[in-house]
């Protein structure tokens, strides 16, 4: 467990051209989301859902990390054991700036893998940027199901949850980046914890600002510094 956690959303891609979710000319303005995201798009809308993640997964080849993802990066390696890095992201931008598999945490899945439907099976492919056909031809090696996209739709179970209470056991500080907390309560959390950051583009109907510490309303690109000095104050003066 991790004396400080860094939970992310789609604002820290959003400097390196990915789009986020609910800002104007966002993702969810431009495709429904009950369409493409839910528990049952696959079952009735299975085509478009499939096209919908192959273009998103296709479109992440070429971006590149922005300094976000490079100073958290630079962060979880001087202190690997102190810092959690928990991400709501599916884009594989932290992974691109350096950070390892075990070192980024996806709550909601990972854009560039693909697993089988089948619950018993679950085989996860690392497509990269594929479409989901080109592997296998979307049907599993194992066990013959079709595949699916490994990102967790709306009104599924995200297994990962499980591992962000248990990482907020021991938090003394949580920082909150790009975020309009809309799907995960970050009000409730940044309540436990001693000290808290939130740095957005601007105010979110879904967060109670008077709860954290400090709140930085400027791009994470530029924040993550300040909160960089933040994190080394606190550690060194907590060791
Ligand atoms: N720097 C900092 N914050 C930014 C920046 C930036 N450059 N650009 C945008 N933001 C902030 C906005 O102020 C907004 O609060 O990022 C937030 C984006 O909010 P959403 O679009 O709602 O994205 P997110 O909170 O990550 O959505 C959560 O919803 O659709 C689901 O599964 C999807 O993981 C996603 C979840
Ligand atoms: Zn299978």
């Amino acid at each position: 467990m991790s004396k400080i956690i860094i939970l992310s959303g789609a604002g820290v891609s959003a400097e390196s051209g990915i789009s986020t979710f609910r800002e104007s000319g966002g993702l969810w303005d431009n495709y429904d989301v009950n369409i493409v995201c839910n528990h049952d798009s696959l079952d009735k809308n299975e085509s478009l859902t499939l096209k919908f993640y192959d273009k998103r997964r296709d479109d992440l080849k070429d971006k590149v990390p922005n300094n976000t993802h490079i100073i958290i990066k630079e962060l979880k390696q001087k202190y690997p054991n102190d810092i959690s890095v928990i991400t709501q992201n599916v884009d594989n931008l932290f992974e691109k700036a350096g950070m390892n598999d075990d070192e980024v945490i996806h709550l909601h899945g990972f854009m560039t893998q693909v697993r089988c439907r089948e619950d018993q099976c679950a085989r996860i492919y690392n497509i990269e940027y594929e479409s989901i056909k080109d592997c296998n031809n979307g049907i599993c090696d194992d066990c013959g199901s079709k595949l699916r996209p490994n990102i967790v739709f709306f009104g599924e179970m995200a297994p990962m949850y499980e591992k962000l209470n248990e990482e907020l056991t021991d938090c003394e500080m949580f920082i909150v980046i790009g975020t309009s907390g809309n799907v995960i309560g970050v009000n409730t959390l940044a309540n436990f914890v001693d000290y808290s950051i939130l740095n957005n583009l601007e105010p979110s109907d879904a967060i109670e600002e008077s709860l954290f510490s400090k709140v930085l309303y400027k791009k994470s690109s530029i924040a993550i510094n300040e909160i960089a000095e933040d994190i080394e104050e606190f550690l060194n003066s907590s060791s």
